[in-house]
């Protein structure tokens, strides 16, 4: 079953009030940055593990044969790298649209980090969560398993392949170790 999430998240203003907010982008978000944004500064959140457990219908596969992308899964004394964007409220409505296969806007405290990889800062973000619970979660499967399905799989912005091959990039771009994306992009071949 596909689940359009937009008109929920259009009623999530965690930041109502705000003239900007941080976006916290782990997945497609970190290298696929086609929004405005006024600036932009590695960041990470405590808790939570990136896999690629979630199915795309949209983008990286068809209804017939879904992809698999990023979201994060609640894992206590974990670390998640990613990119903040500071944002003003408008760009949410298209990023609404963006993401909704399956994922709500939630609040979540960053951490910024500077050009040396140390703590500079913190504030209240906003990140896309794809839950257990939503109908386009497949949950955890064989690494082989998945990176078959990545690399048989090809939506409308593309190859899934693609998703997990920038994303592995941009990851050692900000000097990130990942085990699970690194372990996938081996699979891949
Ligand atoms: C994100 O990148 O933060 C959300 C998942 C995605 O769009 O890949």
């Amino acid at each position: 079953m596909l689940l359009d999430t937009t008109a929920l998240n259009q009623q999530r203003n965690f930041f109502d009030e705000h003239d900007d907010l941080w976006l916290f982008g782990y997945g497609s978000l970190i290298w696929k940055a086609d929004f405005d944004y006024l600036e932009r500064q590695p960041a990470y959140i405590t808790g939570w593990a990136r896999r690629f457990w979630q199915a795309s219908h949209d983008h990286r596969g068809t209804p017939e044969a879904p992809g698999r992308v990023a979201t994060l899964i609640r894992s206590p004394g974990a670390v998640c790298h990613g990119m903040a964007y500071r944002i003003t409220p408008d760009v949410l409505g298209p990023l609404d649209v963006r993401e909704k296969n399956g994922y709500l806007r939630e609040k979540v405290p960053l951490t910024f980090l500077d050009h040396s990889g140390n703590d500079a800062g913190r504030s209240e973000g906003l990140i896309y969560l794809a839950s257990e619970d939503n109908p386009a979660f497949l949950g955890e499967a064989p690494l082989a398993d998945i990176a078959r399905q990545i690399n048989q799989a090809h939506g409308p912005s593309g190859p899934n392949r693609e998703y997990l091959l920038n994303l592995a990039h941009a990851l050692r771009e900000l000097g990130v170790d990942d085990a699970h994306i690194f372990a996938l992009e081996k699979q891949l071949g």
